[in-house]
């Protein structure tokens, strides 16, 4: 008999840059994000829990940098412990995405991680990249190469 992986169906396979930011850290929401991503049928590559420097959250948002909310984002992604991962998987950049939730609270739907665990527009639990440029940049900010394992 045939097995049916997850994930068997196509071979375009993406990474994508995920975060599980302070405020879900401290709030112990990792364990119910990862199982979300694991019953999708993405696959993790690499993992690790630490607190961010400065120069970390600001090559990560440098899109941002002249931006009111700039200063309070740096704050917060330093604040305590986030954990960023790579998840691989087909078209795993927009499933993610879509994942995710919208940023604005009042338009992340239910059922969505931001639609589910936030109501704040800055302490929304997650990041995930937006393109494949930006995955291979957010990647190479956060993992060093031997850092990922597959
Ligand atoms: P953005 O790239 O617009 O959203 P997304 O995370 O969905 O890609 O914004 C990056 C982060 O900046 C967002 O997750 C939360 C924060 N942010 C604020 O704190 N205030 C704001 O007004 C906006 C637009 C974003
Ligand atoms: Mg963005």
């Amino acid at each position: 008999m045939t097995q049916y992986a997850p994930n068997s169906e196509s071979n375009v396979f993406e990474r994508s840059l995920v975060l599980i930011k302070p405020d879900a850290v401290q709030r112990k929401l990792v364990g119910k994000i990862i199982e979300r991503f694991e019953n999708k049928g993405l696959k993790l590559v690499a993992m690790k829990l630490f607190l961010a420097t400065r120069e970390m959250a600001e090559e990560h948002y440098i899109e941002h940098q002249d931006r009111a909310f700039f200063e309070k984002l740096m704050d917060y992604m330093t604040s305590h412990p986030l954990i960023p991962m790579v998840w691989e998987g087909p078209n795993s950049i927009k499933i993610i995405r879509n994942m995710l939730g919208v940023h604005d609270p009042t338009l992340a739907l239910a059922g969505t991680i931001r639609g589910d665990f936030s109501v704040n527009l800055q302490n929304n639990v997650i990041h995930g990249s937006d393109s494949i440029d930006a995955a291979k940049r957010e990647i190479n900010i956060w993992f060093q190469p031997n850092e990922i394992p597959y």
